[in-house]
């Protein structure tokens, strides 16, 4: 019976289920959500002024950070298999890197931005509701240090994305596979 249920836990599903396409597509949107307020709120400094897209920025943040941590932990619940036997193996490394790469920067930037907001001395108003506490203490000199890492590390995330998509049309235009169809609402 035990052996059954353990059996079931780690057995591959079909395809990725409804809660790991929501939350796939989800981070997505707070990601576009994400660059563009992080390109129009203002300049940070010492002398910037409390304001609400900054605000909103650390918020949707850590709701990215949040929903990166479910969602990994989703996977190693419910692994997915391989899109199919014909992929070429360099192809299917390929994909696990990226993937893995994604998910490790989908970590690291939010860690680096709450890092930063620590040494800079700005508060967390998470969504106006709790204020999530610093990780490391105000500090002059590595304050702008961190922050300039985090913005290099956006533009990177932005790359990978970038080949992630063009990955994704290659297979969905060029092979005329499934792997788009994977991702989508509906579809296995
Ligand atoms: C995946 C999530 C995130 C993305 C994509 C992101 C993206 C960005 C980008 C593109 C900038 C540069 C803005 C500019 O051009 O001036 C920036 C700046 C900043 N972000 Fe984020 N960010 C994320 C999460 C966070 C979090 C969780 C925090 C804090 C809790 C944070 C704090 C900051 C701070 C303090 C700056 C200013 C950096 C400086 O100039 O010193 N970010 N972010
Ligand atoms: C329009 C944009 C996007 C499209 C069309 C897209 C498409 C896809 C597809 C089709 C898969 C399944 C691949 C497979 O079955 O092997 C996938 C998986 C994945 N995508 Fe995206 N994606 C997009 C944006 C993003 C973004 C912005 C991120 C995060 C930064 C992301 C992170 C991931 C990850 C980590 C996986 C692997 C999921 C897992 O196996 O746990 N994707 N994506």
């Amino acid at each position: 019976m035990a052996q059954r249920a353990i059996k079931q836990r780690t057995a591959p599903a079909p395809g990725y289920g409804g809660v790991a396409k929501s939350m796939h597509w989800l981070i997505v949107a707070l990601l576009i959500a994400q660059y563009a307020i992080a390109w129009t709120m203002p300049d940070i400094n010492p002398r910037t002024p409390p304001n609400t897209l900054i605000d909103l920025h650390f918020s949707i943040g850590v709701t990215i950070l949040f929903l990166a941590v479910v969602r990994l932990l989703w996977r190693w619940r419910y692994p997915v298999p391989p899109v199919s036997d014909n992929v070429p193996a360099w192809q299917d490394r390929a994909a696990r890197a990226t993937h893995a790469l994604l998910y490790l920067l989908l970590f690291l930037l939010p860690i680096l931005g709450w890092i930063d907001a620590g040494f800079r001395a700005l508060a967390i108003n998470f969504y106006e509701i709790v204020t999530i506490p610093p990780i490391v203490a105000a500090s002059r000199t590595l304050a702008g240090q961190t922050g300039d890492i985090h913005t290099l590390v956006s533009y990177i995330l932005l790359g990978v994305i970038g080949l992630h998509v063009l990955a994704t049309l290659y297979h969905h235009v060029w092979l005329r596979d499934r792997v788009f169809y994977r991702m989508l609402p509906g579809k296995e």
